[in-house]
């Protein structure tokens, strides 16, 4: 079902907000119970059929991941490519780096630091359906305060995304972008045109908003848990509690 759509891992990031763990190691390399952040990704794309992958990391423990995931065949991984990000450009950037290995496909974007309790393959199989475009999985946060730091989504009477909101003062629902987001390879085309944000990076949300502009961005409400266990120390407690407590990616 999964056929033909690459999964790209990104790994790279400066993960400030977990300093001083991350002066020493990747964030991703970090334990979540018993086992290392990256891992909970990997199994998350395997799990839904996506084995041809690509993961993109930065920084001076890179060569921990092949370390770890080796060429992948102990993962479930058909095939294992690397980059490297000089850099922390952000999220769109480091995406940009995959570019040959997608080729002309479609691909799968999951951020190392996102946690799902349940698998995604649904999700896989509604973007195979889906005729071009992008989609984003989104989950529903009632905190308020939580909301103003996230990306979130602003939609219209018939439930279409309008446009993403990057860290709102007013939030306009109580939906948030996760780090899971399916594009066909136009992709790289409005990488390759995007300007450095405020804060210097090539940021994933205006590439989500192309795809909003053009009426082909599509989205599925995940359910379950969603943590991001870079948000801060909280976060990565609270995303270790819960993986020790239910497991994830079911
Ligand atoms: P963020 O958590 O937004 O950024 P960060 O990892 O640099 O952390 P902080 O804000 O605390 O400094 O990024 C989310 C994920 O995106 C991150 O886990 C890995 C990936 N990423 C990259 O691969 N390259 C990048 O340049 C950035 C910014 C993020």
């Amino acid at each position: 079902m999964a056929d033909g759509l690459k999964g790209v891992i990104l790994a790279g990031g400066s993960g400030t907000r977990l300093h001083p763990l991350t002066r020493i190691t990747n964030k991703h390399l970090l334990p979540i119970y018993d086992r290392p952040m990256v891992s909970y990704t990997i199994e998350a794309l395997v799990l839904a059929g996506v084995t041809d992958l690509m993961l993109v990391t930065g920084g001076t423990h890179a060569g921990e991941f092949l370390r770890l995931l080796g060429n992948g065949r102990e993962f479930g991984i058909s095939r294992l490519e690397y980059g490297y990000q000089e850099n922390p450009g952000g999220i769109a950037e480091a995406l940009g780096l995959a570019e040959h290995f997608v080729g002309g496909d479609r691909m799968v974007v999951m951020l190392a630091d996102n946690v799902l309790e349940r698998s995604f393959a649904p999700s896989v199989e509604h973007f195979c359906e889906q005729e071009k475009g992008a989609r984003v999985l989104l989950a529903r946060e009632t905190d308020p305060e939580h909301l103003r730091h996230l990306g979130v989504p602003e939609l219209d009477g018939s439930d279409r995304i309008v446009r993403i909101v990057e860290k709102p003062q007013d939030p306009p629902s109580d939906l948030v972008v996760t780090g899971v987001y399916f594009y066909d390879s136009d992709v790289f085309e409005v990488i390759s045109k995007l300007e450095p944000s405020k804060r210097g990076e090539l940021e994933i949300t205006d590439v989500n908003n192309w795809y909003v502009d053009q009426g082909v961005m599509e989205y599925d409400l995940i359910e379950g848990f969603w943590g991001d266990a870079g948000e801060s120390i909280d976060a990565y407690y609270a995303v270790n509690d819960f993986v020790r407590k239910n497991g994830v990616n079911k």
